[in-house]
């Protein structure tokens, strides 16, 4: 283990440029030393060109004098070209340097950055007695990834599942239920492919239907709603059973999905409800929130309505009850006061943006939310159907993401069966799940991810291109190699280091450096594209060199690339949330 990580070779690039610059013009210090990967060379250095102009010089003659000064082992030679830019060649022991620390470390050598930050994620959050569908899918999955990257780096992530387990509508849903004693709904009283979540949204339907045609009904309902949140003993056992039965029913899919959230994740919103007085009468107390007509308001101070009044926060509503903003006040002001957040991050659909800008805003406005702290509305787009609208069933209604996984690995399966007509039955089974469920998911996360895109299994599950399917062939490709190679020696870092063995390590190195920056942005298709890239990378190496059959130093120093690639890859996926089989 090294949580100290080793510095990638553009960062003491970037340290040498730096240096240099302060030996050349200790005044100007500070300047930027603009180091970037460089088809030309390896890295280019354009910090000569700003620096000339402030310093009234030309630059030709001040990238020289940089390029005299730059003083590391790490560089074996630099050139100065066009109007002053350094190309900077790296030196081939430095470089295989790397892929030899590397190999052997736990971490590959990347530093755990985020260190004591507390960072809380709010995602999934499927609401109770509802099915899960196509909106969550987004949540979830790049929810998890997050989880997956800042606890590498370091972080104490706190995977926060805001289950939807409260509302009025639970009070129809018990009287019905009472009312109606033959309604089956508990796990154990279902058939296979049923689950107590899709029988709870049945009932719930049918309350409903029956709410709107019953006066008499409506009435009980109402009372049951009030006998709910007074604590009626009964009432609430039976809430409780609803929302146990729904957690079980969501736990199901997130085995399936193979996401980190557990039982211990999920803080429904009912956690919040004792909380919520206090919280409305501080706001008022600090003058943030105001009466309205009988209501508690907060009334934006940044942003205002289509009609030019400023946007309104609902912290309690004109009837005394509290809903989805007072809730997430309450509960912005516990993860900051109770959990210490260092940051926070809520990924919702975009459509939610303005309910967070208003959140945040109120935090702040209440001292909860300070400079020390970060927080991040991690809005996305909407998943499309064929016709490039909100993907809807044929018949028009929501899609459930239990039919949509069961379709992706049927077809998953349908394509290496057809590949692989002789794999055993169960090792078929294996690959539909993992590849089937990684495809749905390295589709959506190499999309951008405010941007929407289209569900389509063909693109998804394509043995070619920018896919799931093809990066875990990639990586098993790599794995049976290895296993052909055998085991082998050190690295040696004096060996001559071809073209080829050059692209590929400095991909390899510059792993960290990605991880970080998919924590700064969000944006864990950063990630993906650097998998894709890694992945085309080794294919030209592998194309360019031979391994099994090269002597030695090169055949132990390109198996140590084959090692290095795989476990990056392996890595890379499982940061995605993704499986990465050994063997296809
Ligand atoms: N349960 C909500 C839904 O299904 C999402 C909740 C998101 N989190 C939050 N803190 N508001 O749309």
């Amino acid at each position: 283990m090294s949580p100290v990580g080793i510095t990638p070779l553009l960062d003491r690039v970037t340290s040498a440029v730096s240096e240099a610059i302060v030996r050349v013009r200790p005044d100007m210090a500070d300047a930027d030393p603009v180091v970037r990967r460089s088809d030309r060379a390896d890295f280019q250095s354009n910090a000569a060109l700003p620096l000339a102009k402030r310093a009234g010089v030309p630059p030709v003659g001040l990238g020289g004098e940089l390029a005299r000064c730059l003083d590391t082992e790490v560089i074996a030679e630099v050139e100065v070209s066009g109007p002053g830019f350094l190309n900077i060649t790296l030196a081939d022991r430095a470089v295989w340097a790397s892929v030899a620390v590397r190999v052997t470390d736990d971490r590959l050598g990347v530093p755990a950055t985020e260190e004591r930050q507390r960072v809380v994620i709010d995602y999934s959050a499927p609401n109770v007695a509802k099915e899960m569908h196509v909106g969550h899918l987004r949540t979830t999955i790049i929810g998890d990834s997050l989880a997956r990257i800042f606890g590498f780096l370091g972080a104490d992530v706190v995977r926060a599942n805001h289950l939807g387990d409260w509302g009025t509508q639970f009070g129809m849903l018990i009287q019905y239920i009472d009312e109606h004693p033959e309604s089956h709904w508990h796990t154990h009283e279902l058939g296979v492919g049923d689950s107590s979540v899709s029988a709870l949204d049945r009932l719930y339907k049918a309350a409903r239907a029956l709410f709107d045609s019953d006066a008499d009904f409506a009435d009980r309902a109402r009372t049951r709603v009030v006998a709910l949140q007074a604590g009626d003993p009964t009432t609430v056992a039976r809430w409780r059973e609803i929302v146990a039965e729904s957690e079980r029913a969501f736990g199901a899919i997130y085995d399936r999905l193979g996401v980190l959230l557990t039982p211990d994740d999920y803080v429904g919103e009912s956690f919040y409800n004792d909380q919520l007085d206090d919280t409305v009468a501080e706001l008022l107390g600090k003058g943030v929130a105001v009466p309205s007509d009988g209501a508690v308001v907060v009334l934006s101070e940044q942003v205002t309505g289509p009609d030019d009044r400023p946007a309104v926060l609902m912290a309690r509503k004109r009837d005394g009850g509290y809903g989805y903003d007072s809730t997430d006040l309450a509960t912005i002001r516990y993860r900051l006061a109770a959990l210490g957040a260092d940051r926070l991050l809520y990924v919702t659909d975009s459509r939610q943006a303005l309910h967070f800008r208003l959140v945040f805003e109120t935090a702040r406005r209440a001292g909860w939310l300070t400079d020390a702290v970060r927080v991040d509305h991690v809005a996305y787009g909407t998943i499309l159907g064929p016709d490039g609208t909100p993907f809807k069933t044929r018949a028009g209604g929501t899609v459930r993401l239990l039919d949509l996984l069961d379709e992706a690995e049927a077809r998953v399966r349908a394509i290496v069966a057809e590949k692989n007509p002789d794999l055993p039955q169960d090792e078929l089974d294996a690959i539909a799940r993992q590849s089937g469920i990684g495809a749905v998911k390295y589709a959506d996360l190499s999309t951008s991810r405010v941007k929407d895109y289209a569900f389509d299994l063909t693109r998804m599950t394509a043995l070619n291109g920018n896919t799931g399917v093809y990066l875990q062939y990639a990586h098993a490709r790599v794995r049976s190699i290895l296993r052909r190679t055998g085991t082998t020696g050190e690295v040696d870092t004096a060996a001559p280091l071809e073209p080829a063995e050059r692209a590929l390590a400095l991909a390899l190195d510059n792993y960290g450096a990605v991880l970080g920056e998919v924590a700064e942005t969000l944006e864990p298709h950063r990630l993906a594209g650097y998998l894709y890239d890694l992945a085309r990378t080794y294919t030209g190496f592998y194309d360019a060199c031979p391994v099994a059959t090269a002597e030695e130093p090169a055949r132990s120093n390109r198996i140590a690339l084959c090692r290095l690639t795989a476990r990056t890859l392996e890595l890379g996926l499982n940061q995605l949330g993704i499986a990465a089989p050994h063997r296809m």
